[in-house]
């Protein structure tokens, strides 16, 4: 764990590409550790199952002295039958959630890398509370489901919406939302 208190030091921007150390693998297992199992209980003990092995995992890396810092956002992407691709395991740590739309820039590589591979078809299986977010980013709700005991909707993204990224390792840098200056208050 790193020393950096993000409640108080803001993150100027985020490298969102495909994990490739260690460390990044490490940290988006031990992420979603926390959102699926610990957070939202929807596994237990462990959320981890057959596609791992065969998935592309994505990461959000906040970054300090322009230096990838700590895993603060994960997705992954796998093709379940050629040109057909599912994402899941979507999550970002709960200090980073809608501060500088890791959420939405994550679903952006994970489709535009899929599109990139040859992809027709980009599925995922959304918890209902989020499907106004997908809404949002091109996504079409096909199915209502029930899956580890929670409301989910099968979803399907709009490829037009999300062109082809060839170098998921190369990714790409999202700049932190500008913040609205606080007044400062000043004791004399
Ligand atoms: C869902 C999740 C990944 C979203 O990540 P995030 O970084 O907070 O979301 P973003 O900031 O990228 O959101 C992009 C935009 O959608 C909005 N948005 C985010 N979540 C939303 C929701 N559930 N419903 C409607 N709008 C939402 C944001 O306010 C933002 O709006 P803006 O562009 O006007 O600023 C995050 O909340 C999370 O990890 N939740 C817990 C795990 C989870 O639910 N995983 C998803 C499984 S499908």
């Amino acid at each position: 764990m790193n020393a950096i208190d993000h409640s108080v030091f803001l993150c100027p921007g985020y490298f969102i590409r495909a994990a490739s150390a260690p460390w990044e693998h490490a940290g988006a297992a031990a992420l979603r550790h926390r959102v699926f199992v610990d957070e939202q209980k929807l596994f237990e003990g462990h959320d981890r199952d057959a596609i791992d092995a065969d998935a592309t995992t994505l990461v959000a890396l906040s970054t300090y002295a322009h230096e990838a810092d700590e895993v603060v956002g994960t997705v992954r992407i796998h093709e379940a039958e050629p040109g057909l691709w599912w994402g899941s395991r979507l999550a970002v740590d709960s200090r980073f959630r809608h501060t500088s739309r890791l959420g939405k820039e994550l679903i952006r590589l994970a489709v535009s890398t899929a599109n990139g591979r040859g992809c027709h078809t980009f599925l995922a299986h959304v918890q209902a509370q989020n499907v106004p977010l997908f809404q949002k980013l091109h996504w079409a709700l096909e199915e209502e489901v029930d899956l580890h005991g929670a409301p989910h909707a099968r979803m399907q993204a709009d490829l037009r919406a999300y062109p082809p990224i060839a170098d998921p390792e190369a990714g790409f840098l999202t700049l932190a939302k500008r913040q609205t200056p606080q007044p400062v208050t000043v004791a004399w």
